[in-house]
Order: structure tokens, then C-alpha cells, then sequence
């Protein structure tokens, strides 16, 4: 591999139960959009004929931080439905995606909704949400958290950076925030097609703060430059720093709403609720009480590592089978542990909550 490719795709999350062990940031800023799961279970339309009521979960990686949601709506979904409804909750992520750890997470985890909920049935998708995935008019709840920051594919390489939202380049920034918005209908347009009528479907994804400001600022400070580092020891050549690039966009608001903008409706679907908030650094609080920068740097290191390393390990040479691709996660991570232990600061996280709603027939 020598060239970059224009149409790379992401790489899942990091597997063995990686990303469950490293994603109490992605754990704590999806915790709002929990509640409005819930209502969601409350006031959405069921099926009046006895089918199963399908509960989808959109890009769920190891399954860890869905079980706060599914679990919430299950237990309101039951208050409405007899105990011998059959609840189906179809967790849905990249062909590449650790479902066995998914699977294993569901049969151990103490916070499993497969514990005391008879009529409770799993099973799991390994295609991208980006096609529709599910039969048409079957889906009655979608969630999809943290996910829908990921594009469908790399639109360019990134001449000064590793993320489009750091990049001084506006030709290559105007072309991700393209992709972006057409990935967004994209999946808009499939999820309108899956939900039921009456359907609903909450969303949590990483946004532009109301400065236009996507966050997360030293955090890609100390990603870059730990790149930066390796390639200055030689261990990596900067022409593959040229080809690592994560297809990931922050939306702003207004481009989140835009869809909607004219009919008020997209893809038969309306938007009843969009919201900018900037959720806690939990690794922040968690420095505040125990003054470790060290802890600091390794937590966020180890958040970037089981996210977007997989993604960074593609530009290598060799791609996923570099045989330095596991020395480079470990060398890559301890960059940037020490980087951000030498000056632990907040990050601010910015995210979007949303809810969808299908037309009633
Ligand atoms: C940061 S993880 C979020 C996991 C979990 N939902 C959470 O809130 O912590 C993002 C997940 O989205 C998945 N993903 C990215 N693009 C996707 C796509 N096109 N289709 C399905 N899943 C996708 C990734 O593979 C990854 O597992």
C-alpha cells in the first residue's frame, strides 16, 4: 500500500473487549440521551398486531455502554406490553466489529438486560448503517450513540493533521463536511425506510459547539503529535503519517437540523428534539480527585487507542498486517500518554442529543 486510498473505510473499534474497558467518556456523555430513550419507549406507537417489537441499536461496538439505553427501554416497553411480548434488541456495527465480545458482554456483564427479562431476544448485524439493514417498517426503537461521527469512507487524505475539524486546509475541510452532511441523509434515508410508522429513534453524536468548535483539543494536540514523535524516531515514515487520516466529522447544529429545514419532514422522518450540550470530562474529574497526571494521560491515550488507533494502523505501510502494526499501537498510545500527563487540562466534549420520529401512517 503506497498510496493513500479515496476510498478507505473505517476501522471498528479496538476488539478483546478493548473499547468496553476504555470508554467511560463515551459512557458518561451518552448518559442524557438516555432519559430520552426512555420517553421515547413511552410514547412510541406500537404494533397493535402481536409481532415482536424490534428495539435496533446502530453501531453498538462491544455492547458495554448500550446496556444503560436498552435496558431503560425494556423496562419501560414492559410496563406497556404483556410479560410474554417477545422484545427483540438487534445490535448492528461494522462486518469487523468484536461480536463475540458483544455476545460475551450480553452472557457475563451484571448490567446485562438478559438477566431477569424472560421474552428478551438478541442478535446482531455486521453491516454498515449507511444500507438500510433491516426489513423495511420493522424497527419500532433505534439508538445510536457515538457513532454517526464516522463517515462512510476517508473523502481525502489530510495534508496537516489526522482529524478534519484540526486541519487548516478549508479545500479538504469543505470536502469531509460534504461527505458528512451526504452520509447524514444517507443515513437518515435508511433508518426512515426500517422504523415502523410511529417509530422512534434517538441519537447521540459528536457536534460543533455553538463557536463552531468540535473539542477535544488536546487530546488531538497529543495525537499528532505523538505521530509526529515516531516519525522523528523512525519508526514510521511521514510519508504513512500522510496517508492516516479519521473519517469523523463534528456536525454544527444547523447541519444536523438541515434535512429538515424545508418540508419540516425527511425520509418520512421528523426531528423532535436537537440539542448542543457539552458533556463532563470524566477523566478530568477523575484527575481533580486523584492529581495523577500520569493516570490522566494513559486514560485519554487509552480512549484514543481503542477508538481511532485501528483506523491509523490502516495508513501503515503493511495496513492492519504491518508487522510493526502492534508495536505501533503500543508506542503510538505511550506518545501520547506522556504528552498529556505533561500538561492535564479539561477537554471540552461537545455533543448532539436527537430525536426522530417516523410519520404515523
Ligand atoms: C465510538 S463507538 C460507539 C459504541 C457505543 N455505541 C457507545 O456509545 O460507546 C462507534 C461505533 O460505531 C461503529 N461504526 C462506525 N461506522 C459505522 C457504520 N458505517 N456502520 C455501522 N457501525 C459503524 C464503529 O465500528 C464503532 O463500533
Amino acid at each position: 500500500m503506497t498510496e493513500m486510498s479515496s476510498v478507505s473505510r473505517p476501522a471498528p473499534m479496538e476488539g478483546g473487549g478493548a473499547y468496553n474497558r476504555s470508554s467511560s467518556v463515551q459512557a458518561a456523555g451518552l448518559s442524557p440521551a438516555v432519559p430520552l430513550f426512555e420517553q421515547a419507549a413511552k410514547t412510541v406507537q406500537l404494533p397493535i398486531t402481536p409481532t415482536p417489537i424490534v428495539i435496533a441499536d446502530y453501531g453498538s461496538s462491544e455492547g458495554r455502554n448500550s446496556l444503560a439505553p436498552m435496558s431503560a427501554a425494556i423496562r419501560t416497553l414492559r410496563n406497556r406490553v404483556d410479560p410474554e411480548c417477545a422484545i427483540s434488541v438487534v445490535h448492528t456495527d461494522l462486518a469487523g466489529n468484536d461480536f463475540s465480545a458483544l455476545f460475551q458482554t450480553l452472557a457475563d456483564d451484571s448490567d446485562s438486560y438478559l438477566r431477569n427479562n424472560d421474552a428478551v431476544f438478541v442478535s446482531a448485524v455486521g453491516r454498515s448503517f449507511y444500507e438500510q439493514i433491516l426489513p423495511s417498517d420493522s424497527v419500532t426503537l433505534g439508538w445510536s450513540s457515538w457513532a454517526l461521527q464516522w463517515l462512510s469512507r476517508m473523502p481525502a487524505p489530510i495534508p496537516d493533521q489526522v482529524h478534519v475539524n484540526a486541519t487548516r486546509d478549508a479545500t479538504v475541510r469543505a470536502t469531509y463536511f460534504r461527505q458528512a452532511n451526504e452520509d447524514w441523509r444517507t443515513f437518515l434515508k435508511n433508518r426512515g425506510r426500517e422504523l415502523r410508522h410511529g417509530g422512534q429513534l434517538v441519537v447521540l453524536t459528536m457536534a460543533l459547539d455553538d463557536n463552531g468548535d468540535f473539542g477535544l483539543r488536546p487530546l488531538a494536540k497529543a495525537l499528532y503529535g505523538a505521530l509526529l514523535g515516531l516519525a522523528d524516531e523512525g519508526f514510521i515514515r511521514p510519508d504513512e503519517i500522510k496517508r492516516m487520516a479519521i473519517p469523523m466529522v463534528s456536525r454544527s447544529k444547523e447541519e444536523l437540523a438541515a434535512p429538515f429545514s424545508e418540508n419540516e419532514q425527511f425520509a418520512g422522518l421528523s426531528m423532535i428534539h436537537l440539542h448542543v450540550f457539552n458533556s463532563e470530562d470524566q477523566n478530568w474529574l477523575a484527575f481533580k480527585t486523584d492529581h495523577d497526571a500520569k493516570k490522566f494521560g494513559a486514560r485519554w491515550a487509552a480512549f484514543a487507542r481503542a477508538s481511532v488507533f485501528p483506523t491509523l494502523a490502516l495508513g501503515l505501510d503493511g495496513g492492519r498486517d504491518d508487522p510493526r502494526a502492534a508495536q505501533f499501537v503500543n508506542k503510538f498510545e505511550d506518545g501520547m500518554a506522556v504528552r498529556l500527563a505533561a500538561a492535564p487540562e479539561p477537554m471540552r466534549i461537545p455533543l448532539a442529543n436527537i430525536v426522530l420520529v417516523k410519520n404515523a401512517s
